[in-house]
């Protein structure tokens, strides 16, 4: 069969089909643990399923709405903006559009001629250049890496903006990364954007799963010019655990939201009724479940990020915000002979049957990405079965970790308290080391002399992975000084284990030595 060159040159979604092997290897009978897809592991809270009830008994949801949706859910978007973002929008400001996902396609359908250039910073959520391509658009890559910290600069930008560029894509949060753009960061992105007059596409889609008292900050509330050169992109998908009801939104100049609109019309028609009704009470009613679904996120972070760093040759970064890790895991190709990530994936499928995604979708050659919206148990033994594949001898050795405090003297105390001894090597410095187990050592530096030398390592989380002999005795200690998080999980393979931040933010993850 003859496909068009279009579909010819599209890539498949990686997570997508990441998962489909999955599934397919699980139905064939293999025991399967899906770190794969992007969507909340719970479902859907039950006063929006009410409303989606109601909205269906009382036969309100058998008909077509307007395309760009309907005017009660604008209204909620509107509010919903009020409350999150500080300022209103009003309805020709708003398009409801079947998923964030379609609100995206109709976004550079409506903007972007042949050939025009869209910036996408790397790594990227896998859409994004299909759908620039998918309308004749370009993408061009501004490529960050993990020495520093995923983000862009200004600078960069300067290197691949050409007389082309219409649009410049930020997603902060950001899928895969989970890495968080601060005010001040993206305040030099948006004025960029706006001295050059290109568009910002903000993809705020994660703005609510934001962890550990970091902070979002929309780009578009950060001043006037910059907002209405912006177009935001959010949904319900991810905050409220309706990735299958596709309702998603954009808001922005009543000229762009107009003409998407008029592909909407023309495409999808409205979003489906009866999950727009859902999507009103997602956004106006209680959001006490979207807030416990928020903190559970949080503690499988912190509590699995430090898992993660013990397993040999991974390496991730703490992510601010979404609800993925992405370790870099160059080192672990090197030692099991993989140049290629993607063969490195597939080969742990096989193996193990953890499934995770590749980073070659998302323009990443050296990590992986694993979501970690899927409950303890899983991610326990998707470590320990990573753990088995990559050599389980392996212990990190905690002489080289550093772990960066404003105060070392006071910070002596705080290990001294729950019973760890310390070494102090000088005003800035001291080592400390766990009486239960002096294999564990580990220094503390100040950060005040970090910043001078490297302040992003500074301003680093770093995390730790801690043995103790007597698990329930440290955990006492951090309860009664309140720095214990969450309760002592049992984990399969690694047995008890709990986590706690110390006073400076930087986390431990603490299991029982054997
Ligand atoms: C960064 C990003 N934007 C948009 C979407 C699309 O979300 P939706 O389910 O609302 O289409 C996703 C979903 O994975 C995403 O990760």
């Amino acid at each position: 069969m003859a496909l068009s060159n279009l579909v010819n040159n599209l890539e498949e979604s990686v997570t997508l089909s990441a998962s489909a092997r999955a599934k397919q290897l699980k139905a064939e009978g293999r025991d399967i643990l899906m770190l794969t897809l992007g969507e909340p592991d719970f479902v859907t809270p039950n006063n929006i399923a009410t409303a989606a009830k109601e909205a269906i008994d009382s036969g309100k949801s058998s008909f077509y709405t307007q395309a760009e949706g309907l005017p009660e859910l604008k209204d909620a978007v509107g509010s919903y903006f009020e409350r999150y973002y500080g300022y209103g929008v009003s309805h020709e400001q708003v398009v409801i559009t079947t998923g964030a996902k379609f609100a995206l396609y109709a976004f550079f359908a409506a903007v972007l001629d042949l050939g025009d250039e869209v910036i996408i910073p790397t790594p990227y959520w896998v859409s994004y250049a299909e759908q620039v391509k998918m309308v004749g658009g370009k993408p061009v890559f501004a490529v960050a890496t993990q020495e520093n910290n995923f983000k862009i600069t200004t600078e960069q930008l300067e290197e691949v903006v050409t007389g082309s560029t219409k649009v410049l894509i930020l997603n902060s949060p950001s899928n895969p990364t989970g890495v968080i753009y601060t005010a001040e960061e993206l305040t030099l992105l948006g004025n960029w954007a706006v001295a050059h007059g290109i568009l910002i596409l903000a993809d705020d889609i994660y703005g609510r799963l934001v962890y550990n008292a970091n902070q979002f900050t929309p780009i578009s509330t950060l001043s006037e010019e910059i907002r209405n050169q912006t177009i935001v992109i959010n949904g319900v998908s991810k905050t409220y655990a309706m990735t299958g009801w596709r309702i998603g939104f954009a808001t922005g100049n009543p000229e762009i939201i107009g003409a998407m609109s008029k592909i909407v019309s023309q495409t999808t028609s409205n979003p489906t009724t009866v999950a727009q009704y859902a999507a009103i009470e997602a956004l106006n009613g209680d959001q006490t479940e979207a807030e416990n679904m928020r903190a559970e996120f949080e503690k499988r972070l912190n509590m699995l990020l430090p898992l993660i760093n013990e397993i040999r040759g991974f390496e991730a970064i703490k992510p601010q915000g979404a609800f993925y890790l992405f370790p870099k895991v160059s080192e672990a190709m090197a030692i099991k002979g993989f140049s290629n990530v993607t063969a490195f994936c597939d080969d742990i499928l096989e193996k193990t049957g953890v499934a995770l995604v590749t980073g070659a979708g998302f323009g990443a050659s050296q990590n992986l990405r694993l979501s970690y919206a899927t409950d303890f148990e899983t991610l326990f033994e998707a470590v320990n079965r990573l753990k088995e594949y990559m050599g389980r001898e392996f212990f990190r050795s905690n002489f080289n970790v550093m772990m960066y405090v404003e105060d070392v003297a006071e910070s002596v105390k705080f290990w001294g308290s729950i019973g760890f001894s310390a070494q102090i090597l000088d005003e800035n410095s001291a080592d400390i080391k766990s009486s239960a187990d002096a294999d564990v050592t580990f220094t503390l530096y100040k950060k005040d002399i970090v910043r001078q030398i490297s302040p992003e390592a500074a301003d680093s989380v770093p995390s730790l992975l801690l043995q103790t002999e007597d698990l329930d005795d440290l955990y006492q200690k951090l309860v009664e000084l309140n720095h214990a998080a969450g309760e002592i999980v049992d984990a399969p393979g690694l047995g008890r284990v709990f986590n706690f931040t110390d006073p400076d933010g930087n986390f431990y993850a603490v299991r029982e030595s054997k």
